[in-house]
């Protein structure tokens, strides 16, 4: 019982902690127009049976290229019945093996709404897309913090033995956490993808004349239930104005939705 797809747990279209990520997403999603109009960004995102997010950004914004990745193949019959809008094509498989299909060449609205904790083949997602994004791009990475494979009946484990657990299914690839303060598992994960990032920005930076280089901008780090890190990746051309309006937007968010930061 437990391999059944997280939808089919889950009904993701009613659960309050998803709608209201998702609201605010959307809400973020809007100061992007100081950028380009929004309908001319590409949406990619995993959008399960009901493509919520994705009905929800279409209509609010007309956002017509859009792509949902799915890994549930076997699903697919069903999936396909439910795909709301002609416009969203959904792409079968593993992130880690169908983002390097898509075409990157349009600046895009990345939204790796995850089922599960972190691990390696989501490091290596974060890093293609931080060296793929065109200026301008947003993406947001959704993972559960909370890590619910330890034994139920035994107490909760520490934050150490929950980190040793994240080390190992991250293969090691960690920067050094006690230059940190890591008061759980969540600074933990946004302190990683943090420093994936920065690195992958780092390679694909090298060599490149200063006005090619790429660097990215971490709006903040929500915690609603889960951890959804909204980063901007930015070229030379996006200015501090440009910017400002999704820090006023997402300092907006975190009073109105109470949400706790990190
Ligand atoms: C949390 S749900 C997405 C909910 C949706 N964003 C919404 O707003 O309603 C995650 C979906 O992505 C799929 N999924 C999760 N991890 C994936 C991966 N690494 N590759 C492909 N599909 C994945 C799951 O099967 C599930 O259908």
């Amino acid at each position: 019982m437990n391999n059944r797809p997280s939808f089919e747990k889950i009904d993701y279209t009613i659960r309050p902690a998803k709608c209201i990520e998702r609201k605010m997403i959307g809400e973020m999603i809007g100061s992007l127009r100081a950028f380009q109009p929004i309908n001319e960004y590409v949406y990619i995102g995993l959008g399960s049976t009901f493509f919520t997010d994705f009905v929800l950004y279409h209509k609010m914004f007309g956002i017509h290229d859009m792509f949902s990745i799915e890994k549930e193949e076997t699903k697919r019959q069903r999936i396909e019945f439910n795909i709301p809008f002609e416009c969203i094509k959904v792409q079968y498989g593993e992130t880690t093996d169908v983002l390097s299909r898509l075409n990157w060449q349009s600046p895009s609205i990345v939204w790796m709404d995850y089922d599960k904790g972190i691990d390696y083949r989501k490091q290596d997602d974060i890093i293609f897309l931080s060296q793929n994004l065109q200026s301008s791009s947003l993406l947001m990475v959704t993972v559960r913090t909370e890590n619910t494979d330890f034994d139920k009946r035994k107490s909760p484990p520490n934050l150490d033995v929950r980190l040793e657990s994240l080390r190992d299914s991250l293969h090691n690839k960690i920067p050094d956490l006690t230059k940190y303060e890591v008061g759980d598992l969540g600074k933990a994960i946004q302190i990683i993808f943090t420093a994936a990032i920065s690195e992958a920005l780092a390679q694909a930076n090298s060599g490149k004349p200063e006005v090619e280089k790429i660097n990215f901008h971490q709006v903040e780090a929500l915690m609603v239930g889960k951890d959804v890190t909204l980063t901007i990746q930015q070229h030379n051309n996006c200015t501090p104005e440009k910017l400002q309006p999704l820090f006023d937007k997402a300092y907006e968010l975190y009073v109105k939705y109470e949400v706790e930061t990190s």
